[in-house]
């Protein structure tokens, strides 16, 4: 028979053992709920080995709005693509297709009828995460230097360095997207959309740090981010390149 002294012991190591299952249930359910589900296309997407070349030919059909380079337009209609991180691109693509982020003008050419299905989206993406990115993208009005910039840099500092990171690149293990190189108003736009809870699949821990943000502050603060230069080895080597897969 076993002693009550072990039977204690089994006891503790039980509770403590349904103490950590109760709570990384509890923490995985608010990942799962609202924010990032994972499952499904994302997760199948992720684990597809890819095929480059169909890759350029899914590409054909997103180059008619994100440009043949993956630049998108420096006013910021249309986000750039180039370099984002796979992961990244690969839940906001999932998010499109399951209408768990809106995005009417894309929706219709992003749809499995249109490209295919978890393979096309690994395929695509590893042919755009590879793309060199734009030298001049559309950038906040506060140059460098100026008492507006150093707002903003403050600002960024204070409320976005823990997910975004210091040098834009934000996390890939997390799907946290890299901001650097991104247009200005496009930025402003989901920056807005976020705040304001437009945006359904963004991040409710982005949404509560910034929640008291005003317009003034949300354009210094992405000012800044739109600043944050890019790696030299990532950059075309200028703005007048063209993908010569497209040509
Ligand atoms: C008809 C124009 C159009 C086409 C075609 C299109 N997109 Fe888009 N895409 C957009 C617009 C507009 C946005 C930004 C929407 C917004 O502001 O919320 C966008 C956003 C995205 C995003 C989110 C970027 C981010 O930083 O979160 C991804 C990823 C994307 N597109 C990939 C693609 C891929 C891959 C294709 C081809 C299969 C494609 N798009 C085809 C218009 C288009
Ligand atoms: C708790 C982590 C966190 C913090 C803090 C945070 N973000 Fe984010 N941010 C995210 C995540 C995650 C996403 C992507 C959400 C999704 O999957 O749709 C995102 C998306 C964005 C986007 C849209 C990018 C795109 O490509 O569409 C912008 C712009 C942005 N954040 C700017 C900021 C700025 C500026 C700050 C600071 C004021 C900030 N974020 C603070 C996690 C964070």
């Amino acid at each position: 028979m076993k002693s009550p002294h072990l039977k204690i012991s089994l006891l503790a190591a039980a509770l403590a053992l349904a103490g950590m299952t109760a709570s990384g249930f509890a923490a995985q359910e608010i990942a799962t709920e609202t924010w990032n589900p994972g499952g499904g296309e994302q997760d199948e997407a992720l684990h597809l080995t890819p095929d480059l070349a169909n890759g350029i030919d899914v590409y054909e059909v997103c180059s008619a709005c994100h440009l043949p380079e993956g630049w998108g337009l420096p006013d910021g209609t249309f986000p750039q693509l180039a370099g984002q991180h796979r992961g990244v691109l690969i839940k906001q693509l999932a998010d499109i297709r399951a209408l768990n982020r809106d995005n009417p003008t894309m929706y219709p050419f992003a749809l499995p009828e249109s490209i295919g299905d978890a393979q096309a989206i690994a395929d695509v993406v590893a042919y755009i995460e590879k793309l060199p990115m734009n030298p001049e993208p559309g950038r906040g009005p506060w140059e460098p230097g100026t008492p507006d910039f150093e707002k903003g840099k403050q600002l960024y500092a204070d409320n976005c360095v823990k997910c975004h990171s210091e040098t834009g690149m934000g996390d890939v293990e997390k799907f946290y997207p890299r901001l650097n190189g991104q247009h200005y108003n496009y930025m402003l736009r989901q920056f807005e959309w976020i705040r304001d809870g437009r945006r359904r699949n963004s991040n409710p821990e982005m949404v509560k740090q910034i929640t008291n943000f005003s317009d003034d502050d949300m354009k210094h603060v992405i000012n800044y981010t739109s600043w944050i230069p890019v790696p030299k080895e990532q950059l075309a080597p200028s703005k007048d390149w063209q993908n010569p897969d497209f040509k």
